[in-house]
């Protein structure tokens, strides 16, 4: 009888531990998604991001980014047809403006990503949008 009782002991403590430890992978794999899911940029960028726009797409993209001789920048089709943050610049900065790829500046392209980002439900506030921050950001563009 004490035999089994100890058996059972240490079995209780064995399926104890197992949960305890399940919990603790169960959290630390939700970390990185936590600390990837926030893009932050501010008014000033999105101020900025809409003059270069204006500058170098609105003429191929509409005032209201609704589209006219390049596709629409804003709705479900530009948020499917781009999927993430990272995946946005990278596009943007190797193949726009169509006539002259690659030519605006880093700081530029940060800005107009802003501009459009403010354009697809994201709010403006906390810390500036840099270059290369934007670039890995696997934050959906969800609309
Ligand atoms: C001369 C016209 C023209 C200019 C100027 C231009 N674009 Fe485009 N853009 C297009 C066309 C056309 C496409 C579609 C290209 C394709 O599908 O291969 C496009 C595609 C895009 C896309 C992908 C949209 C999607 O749903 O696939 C983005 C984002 C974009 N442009 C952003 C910009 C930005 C930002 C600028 C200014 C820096 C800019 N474009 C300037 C014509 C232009």
């Amino acid at each position: 009888v004490t035999n089994s009782k100890t058996i059972l002991a240490a079995l209780a403590l064995a399926v104890f531990t197992a949960v305890a430890a399940s919990k603790v992978v169960a959290a630390s794999s939700d970390t990185p998604a936590t600390t990837t899911a926030t893009v932050t940029f501010t008014a000033a960028q999105v101020a900025a991001g809409q003059k270069q726009f204006t500058q170098s797409c609105v003429m191929c993209h509409g005032a209201n980014l609704q589209g006219i001789s390049g596709p629409a920048l804003t709705g479900s089709d530009f948020a499917a047809a781009m999927s993430t943050v990272g995946t946005t610049l990278t596009y943007i900065s190797e193949n726009m403006p169509l006539t002259a790829p690659g030519s605006l500046s880093h700081d530029q392209y940060t800005s107009v990503l802003a501009f459009l980002l403010s354009k697809n439900g994201f709010k403006a506030g906390g810390d500036p949008l840099t270059f290369d921050a934007a670039l890995k950001s696997d934050v959906k563009i969800v609309k």
